[in-house]
C-alpha cells in the first residue's frame, strides 16, 4: 500500500480554513482519492480533543508558554500516533487544520517559548514525520477577526488581542518564508472560489 499524503492548512483567526478543508477534501475524493482524511489541532483523537479543553477555554494567562508548547505536543503525539499515522500508513491523504507550525507560531515565536523549545518538543514528541505540504492562508488581522467574531463566540486565543494577531500574522510568513520546501503562501483575502483556486493549484504543482 502506498503510503498517503499528509496536508497541513495554517494561519490567523478567521483564514478560512474550516471550509477549505472540506473543499479542498471534496476535489481530491472527485479526483479519485479512495480515502481522506479531514482533522483538526489542538484535537482529532479523544485525547487530544480532551487535551483541547484546556487550551482553549479559560483566562488568557492561565498558562506560560513553554507549558503551552508542551500540553500542544502532547496533544499533538497522540493525535499523530492514534489518527495519522494509520490514516497515512493505509493510504489516506489526511488533511489537517492546523499542525505544528501554529504552535512554532503562537507559541514560539508569539508568546516567546522561542523556536527552540518548540523543535525539541517536536522531536520527543513527533520525531522526524512532518507535513508533505503546508498551506499557509493569509489574511489581514482586521479582515481574519471580524470574521471570527461572525462566527460568534471567542475562544481563549482569539482574545488575545490585536497587537498578538498582528505578530500571527508577521510570524506565519516567516515560517513560509524559513520552509520554502513544504509551504506555500496563499492570499486569502479574496472569495472562497478564489482561494479555493488557489489552493488546487498549489496541490497540482506539488503532485502534478
Ligand atoms: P482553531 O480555532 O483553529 O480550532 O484552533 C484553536 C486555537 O488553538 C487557535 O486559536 C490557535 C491555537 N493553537 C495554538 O496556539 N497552538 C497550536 O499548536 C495549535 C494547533 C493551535
Amino acid at each position: 500500500m502506498t503510503r498517503g499524503r499528509f496536508i497541513t492548512l495554517e494561519g490567523g483567526e478567521g483564514a478560512g480554513k474550516s471550509t477549505q478543508i472540506r473543499r479542498l477534501a471534496e476535489w481530491l475524493r472527485a479526483a479519485g482519492h479512495a480515502e481522506v482524511v479531514m482533522t483538526r489541532e489542538p484535537g482529532g483523537s479523544p485525547g487530544a480533543e480532551a487535551i483541547r479543553e484546556l487550551l482553549v477555554n479559560g483566562e488568557v494567562d492561565r498558562w506560560d508558554g513553554v507549558t503551552e508548547v508542551l500540553l500542544h505536543f502532547a496533544a499533538r503525539r497522540d493525535h499523530v500516533t492514534r489518527t495519522i499515522e494509520p490514516a497515512l500508513a493505509r493510504g489516506a491523504w489526511v488533511i489537517c487544520d492546523r499542525f505544528a507550525d501554529s504552535t512554532r507560531a503562537y507559541q514560539g515565536i508569539v508568546q516567546g517559548a522561542g523556536l527552540d523549545i518548540v523543535e525539541a518538543a517536536y522531536a520527543l514528541a513527533v520525531g522526524d514525520m512532518e507535513p508533505d505540504l503546508t498551506l499557509i492562508l493569509d489574511i489581514p488581522v482586521e479582515t481574519g477577526l471580524a470574521r471570527a467574531a461572525d462566527r460568534g463566540g471567542s475562544d481563549r486565543y482569539e482574545r488575545m488581542g490585536r497587537d498578538f494577531h498582528e505578530a500571527l500574522r508577521g510570524a506565519f510568513l516567516k515560517i513560509g518564508a524559513d520552509h520554502p520546501e513544504r509551504c506555500v503562501v496563499i492570499d486569502a483575502t479574496g472569495d472562497e472560489d478564489s482561494v479555493e483556486k488557489a489552493i488546487q493549484a498549489a496541490v497540482a504543482s506539488k503532485w502534478p
